[in-house]
């Protein structure tokens, strides 16, 4: 695991969108597993900057996103689908036909993750960035999660219900389940890039740099990954 500290969130988000274009430019053709949440917000308006500077080119990306809301429409404004066209997609010039995500409005969402287990299968990540959740969940994997877990339907804790929620608008409720590449999906990713951002994260941080291995704090299995790289805030890990 390689730690890179930063100073700020800004600094955070400029750093990993450089890394990002020097993945893109060495690859033209990666294939990139996308987070959302706030943590990435930075770094997406940061790549959105390079590519209208032409220092990037999303042309031959493919890309796979880490988790979805179960069920929810993909026009919804609270959808991860629509997160991530309005924060990227929309903005650079990725081509739609290698956009991959599990879909929220599938009736059949054993299928949907099969299906989806199997075009990673069969176009493996280059480069998967994840974010972090408060009670250490990585995707939508919560304390609990095996670390052979594949995509699949899961239910979400009360603590990410009760903290996602105050991203929600308009008249939905926050759904309880979602569908979610399993902890396995991820560590079979080549290259993994964690972003810790935000004080309510130290306890995470600690069960990954200092912990035990253990499902309770699913970001520990990262662990286990031959090339992790890590960007937090200096202030977080002094304290932790
Ligand atoms: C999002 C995801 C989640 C978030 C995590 C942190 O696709 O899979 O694991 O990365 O909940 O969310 P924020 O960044 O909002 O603190």
């Amino acid at each position: 695991m390689k730690i890179i500290k930063v100073k700020s969130y800004g600094e955070l988000s400029r750093k990993v969108a450089d890394f990002f274009t020097d993945e893109i430019r060495g690859n033209p053709k990666i294939t990139i597993g996308f987070a959302t949440g706030e943590t990435p917000l930075g770094l997406y308006k940061e790549l959105v900057k390079l590519y209208k500077l032409k220092k990037i080119d999303f042309s031959k990306v493919k890309s796979f996103n880490l988790d979805e809301y179960y069920p929810i429409r993909r026009k919804d404004k609270n959808s991860f689908y629509n997160y991530m066209f309005k924060n990227l997609f929309d903005k650079v010039n990725i081509n739609k036909r290698n956009i991959n995500f599990l879909n929220g409005e599938s009736k059949d969402f054993e299928k949907e993750c099969l299906d989806y287990e199997l075009r990673i299968k069969n176009n493996p990540i280059d480069l998967q960035i994840l974010g972090v959740g408060i009670n250490g969940h990585i995707g939508f994997n919560e304390p609990g999660s095996k670390e052979n877990s594949k995509t699949r339907l899961v239910n979400l804790s009360k603590e990410t219900i009760r903290r996602n929620s105050r991203f929600f608008k308009g008249s939905i409720k926050i759904p309880n389940k979602a569908l979610t590449m399993g902890i396995k999906t991820i560590l079979s990713s080549k290259k993994i890039i964690l972003l810790i951002y935000g004080k309510d994260k130290k306890k995470a941080i600690k069960s990954l740099i200092k912990g035990k291995i253990n499902s309770e704090w699913p970001v520990s299995f990262l662990k286990n990954h031959k090339d992790l790289i890590v960007f937090v805030e200096n202030s977080l890990l002094s304290k932790s």
